[in-house]
């Protein structure tokens, strides 16, 4: 038989020919995919990356919680206009911590990749609380119930633990000091801020929602938009990004 016979079998029957193109499909697609969870290059290593402090990491379970992520995106494109908008295009490491990630598939509002330090604490406050307060056409909805309801933070050791175990580099201590960093990061004037910022290099630590005696969902909430695209210095990326955009 030649080897044109033998190709009639597939072009004579459905079914052959439908698990011949599946298995070659298959063979392909692990070609491409299966090198990226071997390879050391996948996640390129960048300075200043650090896993969220216990405040910042609660503030995140309520965007979650809230669905911020239906609106926002977290992720800025390798695209000129994009760049030109929201600062430099988002790399891989800058979400290696998240679990699950926030990259979100629709911008209904602005991406959220960078908004860290581009508003002040009390902006953020007026904006979660009351939108239109501060942006007159805006249709993103109102969180004021944010600022009342009093943060609980007594999963939050667990919230770590949990997050080590997926692979975020939390340590021993990181752990055991984990309530007393959440509270410290939101009063300027706690003893306990010095620890915080050995722990979490670069931790902004503010009365995020004006008042420093009382731990609220808006605290954390703000502090997580506060470092969002704020640790990696993108000063010695710059000429990159330029090449890669031109
Ligand atoms: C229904 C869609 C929608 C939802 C849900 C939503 N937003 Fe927004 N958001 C918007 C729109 C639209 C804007 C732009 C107008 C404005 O500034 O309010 C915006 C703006 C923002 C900004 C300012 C961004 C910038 O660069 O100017 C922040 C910060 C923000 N939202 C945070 C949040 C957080 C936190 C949540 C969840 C608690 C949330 N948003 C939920 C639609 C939404």
């Amino acid at each position: 038989m030649s080897l044109m016979n033998r190709h009639e079998i597939f072009e004579k029957n459905s079914i052959v020919l439908t698990v011949g193109v599946l298995i070659v499909v298959a063979i392909g697609g692990l070609v491409e995919l299966v090198p990226n969870f071997y390879l050391k290059s996948t996640v390129e290593k960048v300075e200043g990356m650090r896993p969220y402090t216990p405040l910042e990491l609660a503030g995140r379970n309520i965007y979650v919680r809230e669905g911020c992520y239906l609106c926002h995106s977290q992720m800025i494109r390798t695209l000129r206009d994009e760049v030109e908008r929201y600062g430099h295009y988002s790399l891989a490491a800058e979400s290696m911590y998240d679990h699950p990630f926030q990259w979100g598939s629709k911008r209904t509002g602005p991406d959220l990749a960078r908004v860290g330090g581009k508003y002040s604490d009390q902006w953020h406050h007026d904006h979660l609380v009351d939108p239109r307060s501060v942006s007159p056409a805006s249709v993103m909805p109102g969180y004021p119930w944010l600022a009342d309801t009093r943060l609980e933070p007594t999963d939050i050791k667990a919230d770590l633990q949990t997050n080590r175990l997926v692979g975020v580099p939390y340590s021993d201590d990181m752990i055991d000091n984990a309530l007393a960093d959440l509270r410290a990061q939101s009063d300027p004037d706690s003893d306990g801020v010095a620890g915080l910022e050995e722990r979490y290099p670069g931790a902004q630590v503010s009365a995020f929602d004006g008042n420093p005696r009382e731990l609220t969902e808006m605290d954390a909430v703000i502090a997580y938009l506060q470092m969002l695209g704020t640790l990696v210095d993108f000063s010695m990326y710059d000429d990159q990004a330029d090449v890669n955009l031109r």
